[in-house]
C-alpha cells in the first residue's frame, strides 16, 4: 500500500489540501498517511486532530523521504533527500511557471491538478473553480473594505444614497461569483468577457453585459479564451474605459493559460477613475489585468487604491481548505484507482525528471526557434 504524506504550506498560506476527515477516508481505505508537524495549526487544527483519524505526525524532510505521494499546494520540494520514486501533487500553475520544476531530481514525477480538462466528469476536483469562486467572493469583499463608498442603495431622511457600480472585467468562474456577490449587495453591476458564451451566465445574475462585436472562439481552446486581434482589442479598450471612468469598483480576472493576462486597464483610464474607486486585479500573479497594479501589493494611483492579488481564497483559509480537501480527495481516489487514465495523465508534468506535459514541451521548443 502507497504512503500519503501532507505537507505545510509556507508562512503566508494557511491552506491544507488534505483535512483530517479526507485523511480517515484515505486512512480507512488502508493507505498510510503523514502529516507535516502543524499542518492545520493556521485554521485551528492541532496534530492531534490528524493522529485521531489514524495519521502519523513527522518533521518535512521525514514526510517527504517515508512517502511515496507528496500532497501540497504550492510547490515546497526544497532538495529533500528522496530514497525511492516520489511523485508530487499540486497546484502548481506549470504553465506559466515553469522554471520552478527545475528543482525536481530524476526519481520524482510531477501532477499539476489544476492542468484538469473543465469537464463535468473533473468537476469535483476542480481546484481553479473551487479556489476561484472563493477569491470572486472575497475581491468583492475587499473592495467595500477599502473604497469611499457604501455599495447598496440607502434611502434615508437624510437623503439617498445611489448603489455602487460595479465592473468585472472576465466573466469565468472568479468573474461570476463577484458579479452575484456584489449584485447581493445591492450594486449596479457591468461585465465583461470576450467569450460570447458568458453573456448568458451574466445577465442571468442580473449584470448587463458589454457586448464588443468580432469575437474569435476556438472549440480546440477547452472553453478558454484566446488571444484577439487587434481591431477587437481597440474597440474592447475604448468599450472598457467608458464603463471603467464611471464604477466605484472594478474587479479583473481575465486570464489565458500560460500567458500574460491581457491588460485591459490601461494608465489614461486610471487617471480619469472616480477618486476613491478600487480595482482588485485577480490576474495579478499573470502580469495583471491593469497596467499599473503590482502584484501581492495595495498601492494608491491617481486617487484609486489598486489591490494585486491572485489567491484572495488563501485570505479565508478554512473555507478554502474544506473545498480543496473535497478536490484533493477525489483526485486522489481517481490517481490511486489509476494513474494511467486519461485525466490524470492530462495532468502529468514531470515524469522521472522529465517534463511530459506537451504543452510545456510546445511552448520550450517555440522559445528555442526564437
Ligand atoms: P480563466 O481564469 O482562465 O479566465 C477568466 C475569464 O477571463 C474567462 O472567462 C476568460 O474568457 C476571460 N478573458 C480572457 N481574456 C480576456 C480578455 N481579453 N478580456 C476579457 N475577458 C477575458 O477562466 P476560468 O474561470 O478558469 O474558466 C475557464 C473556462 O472553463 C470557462 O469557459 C468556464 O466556463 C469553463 N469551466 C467549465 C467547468 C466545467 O465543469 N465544465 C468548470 C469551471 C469552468
Amino acid at each position: 500500500m502507497k504512503t500519503i504524506g501532507i505537507l505545510k504550506e509556507k508562512s503566508n498560506d494557511w491552506r491544507v489540501c488534505l483535512l483530517p476527515q479526507a485523511v480517515k477516508t484515505l486512512n480507512d481505505r488502508g493507505y498510510d498517511v503523514i502529516t507535516e508537524e502543524g499542518l492545520g495549526n493556521g485554521i485551528g487544527l492541532l496534530n492531534q486532530d490528524y493522529k485521531n483519524v489514524g495519521a502519523s505526525v513527522y518533521s518535512k524532510d521525514v514526510t517527504i523521504r517515508k512517502s511515496d505521494i507528496v500532497c501540497s499546494i504550492n510547490h515546497n520540494y526544497n532538495n529533500e533527500k528522496l530514497d525511492h520514486h516520489t511523485s508530487f501533487i499540486g497546484c502548481f500553475n506549470p504553465l506559466f511557471f515553469r522554471n520552478a520544476l527545475n528543482v525536481y531530481p530524476e526519481n520524482s514525477s510531477i501532477y499539476s491538478i489544476d492542468l484538469l480538462p473543465r469537464t463535468t466528469l473533473a468537476q469535483g476536483m476542480d481546484v481553479l473553480s473551487s479556489q476561484a469562486s472563493l477569491s470572486g467572493y472575497k475581491a468583492v469583499m475587499l473592495a467595500s473594505n477599502y473604497g469611499t463608498r457604501s455599495i447598496p442603495m440607502f434611502t434615508t431622511a437624510a437623503g439617498t444614497i445611489q448603489p455602487a457600480r460595479v465592473l468585472v472585467l472576465g466573466a469565468g468562474v472568479a468573474g461570476l461569483q463577484a458579479i452575484a456577490t456584489a449584485k447581493r449587495l445591492g450594486a449596479t453591476v457591468d461585465a465583461f468577457d470576450v467569450r460570447s458564451s458568458a453573456a448568458e451566465e451574466v445577465k442571468s445574475l442580473g449584470a448587463n453585459f458589454i457586448e464588443v462585436p468580432g469575437y474569435k472562439e476556438s472549440k480546440s481552446t477547452g472553453g478558454y479564451a484566446l488571444v484577439q486581434s487587434v481591431n477587437f482589442q481597440r474597440k474592447q479598450n475604448e468599450l472598457i474605459h467608458e464603463h471603467a471612468i464611471k464604477a466605484d469598483i472594478i474587479i479583473t480576472t481575465a486570464n489565458i493559460p500560460g500567458k500574460k493576462a491581457p491588460i485591459l486597464l490601461k494608465e489614461k483610464t486610471l487617471k480619469q477613475m472616480k477618486l476613491g474607486s478600487v480595482i482588485v486585479d485577480l490576474a495579478a500573479e499573470q502580469g495583471g489585468n491593469c497596467e499599473l497594479v503590482k502584484n501581492n501589493r495595495i498601492t494608491t494611483c491617481y486617487g484609486v487604491t489598486l489591490i494585486g492579488n491572485s489567491s484572495l481564497a488563501k485570505t479565508i483559509p478554512s473555507s478554502a481548505s474544506t473545498l480543496l480537501s473535497t478536490n484533493y480527495l477525489n483526485y486522489l481516489t481517481a490517481f490511486l484507482e489509476n494513474a494511467e487514465s486519461n485525466l490524470i495523465q492530462s495532468t502529468l508534468v514531470l515524469e522521472n525528471g522529465i517534463i511530459k506535459h506537451p504543452k510545456i514541451i510546445q511552448d520550450s521548443q517555440n522559445l528555442q526557434v526564437i
